[in-house]
Order: structure tokens, then C-alpha cells, then sequence
């Protein structure tokens, strides 16, 4: 974690060229300006600082800029003639580097300084070298600010705070515990601006930051958009049933909140939900999330494979890596059967998909609850249900009576209607063998029928919708009643 130290093991390694990835640039340059300062003068070498916009620059001692040294062949060109040993930083050099002028010089200097003489070091927040410069170079990367650290930032705001208000800021003890965690993963700048977010706009830190504090972390981090933030989770209370699932979620909150009266528990890894079309399983998904009070990552399996053609594993990798810095959260998979199915034909793709989703999901160690679905159980590959790997397979059937009254409540109650203006015995009568989703369809389409007529909307609406639709369980009964024998074997009931 000592960046200040292994930034001057390498500069004393005397490597001719030091690529920086980091986002942080100004911190960066006074770790280099602090070293220097500190050398020795038979190891004192002048430090350079050169942007497009600048030019070229003394950094360790107060001189103007050199405009003319400002177009990046110049520059190379100019450091390339120059005998004097020193440090030249290149800020921002990576749109340069597609031209082969430009890389021909920085292997020239490469070359010319592996007796240490001149340190080249490109600063930027994301580049990769050229194959021709990679051999001469080596990386360096700037580490995140540990739990400690972030907790002395938010302080530092909170205490900005205090000095320009009246009064002092209300803390929260355990939101202000939450906010710290959940500031993991970012550079020290996005931090603090996180944290003032949260500050500012009330002068207190509560629970209700939250959520803000991880959309624009979320919107900080996210960079491919395999992973989207959803916004709407859902409440225990949208959900009808599922009675065993929710009873498995409430008993796992606290330990994957962390914290110490969860130390004994092993963070929960996830869950995989198959059953019925329209049953709920997305639904359950949102409302993992909000039972568990944690944001809700979803992950597109189908774009892991569109969008970046022939890059599918790194994708995948580096999607997990941002939800484990946006933990404690969830990670959604729907239709996971779609992406990581071993389908023939794509030499092996899907199969190595598969392993490093599984890896990963075997190794993990932060608090990032995978909430995976399938409709298709022909389809999920034997590797991925097999025990051990998710904590518990829940399957989910057509609703019971008492689920479908629950839920035709909790859809009547949603469109503002009340549930004991109609006859609930009689609905859930008549919609047996109906999905949630089915249920849900026919009283929008009933609304829509009472509205026509110009009449409120009533028991005989809604029963005139069940008798016309034909539900999904009756067209496909067949597939129903082995996708049911299958998961009698294998599964938890999630009702
Ligand atoms: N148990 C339930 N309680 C309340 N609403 C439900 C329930 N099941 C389904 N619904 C309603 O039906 C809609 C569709 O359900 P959902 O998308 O969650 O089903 P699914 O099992 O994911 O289906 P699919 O297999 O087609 O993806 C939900 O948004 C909700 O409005
Ligand atoms: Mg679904």
C-alpha cells in the first residue's frame, strides 16, 4: 500500500520507460516531486512535467513553460537530443501513441537511456503500450485509499463542513460507518467528492445518502455498460408468496452488511431462482436487493457477448471487479441459462465463459450476492447447479390460492383500487393455473374493458379476462410438469 515506496524502487531501477494508470493525477505528481526533493545530489536528477497544453516544464524548480516544446514530436525530439539526465512526466500522452512517429522516438529515448540516464514516465487514466515499448517499460499503479484512509476524508469534509456553517454536521454513527465502506474503490478525489455530495446538500449523514452515494458511484466506475445500476428494486411487500425465499433473504441481511455482529457468518455468495415464466423471478431478484438494502447491479449476459466481439472473458472479468468494488450489493443475472449455456459451436467460448464465472463465484470474498434466474432448465449447464456453488437453488411454481390473493392485493392496491370491493374467493377461483404475470395482464386488460363501457372497475371485469385467456400452464403443461420433476429433486421451494 506504500505507493510513495514502490514508486521509488522503480525510479531507482533506473527502467527507461514507467507507465501510470491512475486517475489521480495530482497526487501522483507530488509523490514524484517528493522524491526528487528528497534525492541525494549525485542522484539529483531535474524533473520534467509536459502536457499538450503546457508544453514542457521544470517541476522541481519554479520555471516558465516551454511553449515550443509543446506538439509531442517536438517534445520527443527535444528530450531525445537533450544530454542531461532526468525524470520527463508525459501527461496524457495515450491519443499520441497511435501515431508510429511518435512511439519510433519514445523507443529511440527507450534505447538510448538504459544506462538510466533519462526516465521517461506516461501518465494517463488508461493506456496500454505499444508491444515495441512494453519490453522497455514497466507499470505502476496507484493503490485506492483503505478504510482509513477514507474515513479521515469524510471527516476532512465534515469538518469543511462545520467551519463555513453554523452548527455541525448530524452524524449518523452507523450511516457514517455504511458511507465510509461504500466509498471503497475510488480515488481519493472522487472520494471527497462523494462524501461532500452527501454532506453538503443537508449538513447531516444519514441512511438516506446512501443510495445517492452508490449511483454516482456506480456512474464513477462504470465504464463498459455490460453492468447497469437499477434503480427500482422492490419491497418485500410487492412481492405475493415466496414466503421461503424471503424468510433465506432476511436471515442472510446481516451478514452480508458485514459489521461486527456478523464476523462468525460467512458472507452469503447467492441464489439460483428457476421456475415458471411470470412467476416473479426477476421480480424476486429487485426485491433481493431491497430486502437486503443494497443496491441492485444487473448483468447483460447477452451484451457480454455482442458488444464486445472476441473480448467475452475479459468483459466478464472486469464486470465482476466493479461489482466487488460496488459491494455490498447485488448482482443480478437474468436468464442466466441464455449466456452460460454450453452451446456447440463456439469453440469452447461459452465453456470458458462458464469457468471464469465460476472461479469467480467460488473465490470471491467480498459481499456481492449474485441473484441468478432460468426459465430453461435443459439448458444450465451441470457445473453451475451442482452444490456448493450457489447457497441454495429456489424454484418457483404457479401461485397457490393464497399467493394469488396476495397478489391480485398487491396489483389492485397498485392501481389504487381497494381489494375488498371485489370477490377475492371468486378471482382466485377462476384464475388457477394463472402466473403472476398472467393475473397482473388480465387486470390491466379489465381495467381497460370497465374504462370502455365507462364503468368502475369489478369482479366480472377481471373474471371476464380470466375466461378468456388461456395461461401459459395449460398451453404448456407438458414442459410445466417436468420442469416440476426436475425441481423437486434439486430445489428449495421459494413458496
Ligand atoms: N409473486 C408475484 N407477486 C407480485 N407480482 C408478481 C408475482 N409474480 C409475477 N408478478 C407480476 O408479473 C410481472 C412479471 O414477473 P417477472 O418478470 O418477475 O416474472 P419472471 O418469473 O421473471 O418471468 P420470465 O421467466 O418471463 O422472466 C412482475 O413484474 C409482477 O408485476
Ligand atoms: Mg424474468
Amino acid at each position: 500500500m506504500d505507493d510513495r515506496h514502490d514508486l521509488k524502487l522503480i525510479l531507482e531501477s533506473r527502467v527507461p520507460i514507467v507507465l501510470v494508470n491512475t486517475h489521480d493525477e495530482t497526487r501522483f505528481l507530488e509523490f514524484l516531486q517528493g522524491i526528487t526533493g528528497e534525492a541525494s545530489a549525485e542522484d539529483y536528477r531535474p524533473l520534467f512535467r509536459w502536457s499538450v497544453t503546457d508544453g514542457l516544464q521544470r517541476l522541481d524548480i519554479d520555471l516558465e513553460p516551454q511553449l515550443h516544446n509543446a506538439a509531442p514530436d517536438q517534445v520527443l525530439k527535444h528530450i531525445r537530443s537533450v544530454e542531461q539526465p532526468g525524470t520527463y512526466v508525459l501527461l496524457d500522452f495515450h491519443p499520441y501513441l497511435q501515431d508510429p512517429v511518435h512511439i519510433r522516438l519514445l523507443k529511440d529515448i527507450a534505447l538510448d537511456s538504459q544506462d538510466g540516464s533519462r526516465t521517461l514516465i506516461l501518465v494517463s487514466h488508461d493506456m496500454e503500450l505499444p508491444v515495441e515499448l512494453e519490453r522497455l517499460a514497466a507499470h505502476f499503479t496507484m493503490s485506492l485509499p483503505d478504510e482509513q484512509e477514507r474515513s479521515t476524508i469524510v471527516t476532512k469534509v465534515i469538518d469543511e463542513w462545520n467551519l463555513e456553517n453554523t452548527g455541525s454536521v448530524k452524524i449518523d454513527r452507523k450511516a457514517f460507518d455504511l458511507l465510509v465502506r461504500n466509498l471503497s474503490g475510488l480515488t481519493r478525489p472522487d472520494t471527497g467528492r462523494l462524501a461532500r455530495n452527501a454532506i453538503y446538500h443537508d449538513g447531516a449523514i444519514t441512511h438516506e445518502d446512501l443510495p445517492t452515494v452508490m449511483e454516482g458511484k456506480y456512474q464513477l466506475l462504470n465504464r463498459q455498460g455490460v453492468l447497469s445500476y437499477e434503480y427500482e428494486t422492490a419491497k418485500f411487500s410487492d412481492v405475493g408468496g415466496l414466503r421461503n425465499l424471503k424468510v433465506w433473504l432476511e436471515q442472510r441481511k446481516r451478514a452480508l452488511a458485514g459489521g461486527a455482529e456478523a464476523k462468525h457468518l460467512d458472507p452469503p455468495r447467492g441464489l439460483l431462482l428457476v421456475g415458471v415464466q411470470g412467476c416473479g423471478k426477476s421480480l424476486a431478484a429487485k426485491a433481493a436487493a431491497g430486502i437486503l438494502g443494497v443496491p441492485l447491479l444487473r448483468l447483460d449476459v447477452g451484451a457480454l457477448y455482442n458488444k464486445f466481439h472476441g473480448e467475452t472473458e475479459r468483459n466478464l472479468r472486469e464486470s465482476l471487479q466493479q461489482a466487488e468494488v460496488m459491494s455490498p450489493c447485488v448482482l443480478w443475472i437474468d436468464e442466466i441459462e441464455k449466456g452460460l449455456s454450453t452451446g456447440a459451436g463456439d469453440d469452447g467460448l461459452s465453456q470458458r465463459v462458464l469457468g471464469t464465472f465460476l472461479t469467480w463465484l467460488a473465490e470471491k470474498s467480498t459481499s456481492v450476492f449474485v441473484v441468478a434466474t432460468a426459465n430453461d432448465i435443459s439448458r444450465l449447464p451441470p457445473e453451475l447447479i451442482r452444490k456448493g456453488r450457489f447457497d441454495e437453488i429456489f424454484s418457483v411454481d404457479l401461485p397457490t390460492p393464497r399467493v394469488r390473493a396476495d397478489i391480485l392485493k398487491i396489483h389492485l392496491k397498485r392501481r389504487e383500487l381497494q381489494p375488498e370491493q371485489f370477490n377475492l374467493v371468486q378471482l382466485v377461483e377462476a384464475s388457477k393455473g394463472f402466473s403472476g404475470a398472467e393475473i397482473e395482464q388480465c387486470l390491466v386488460a379489465a381495467l381497460y374493458a370497465s374504462h370502455a363501457v365507462r364503468q368502475d372497475l369489478g369482479t366480472k371485469h377481471i373474471l371476464a379476462e380470466f375466461k378468456r385467456t388461456r395461461p401459459l400452464s395449460v398451453i404448456m403443461a407438458e414442459k410445466l410438469s417436468a420442469l416440476r420433476r426436475w425441481a423437486a429433486e434439486r430445489t428449495v421451494p421459494a413458496d
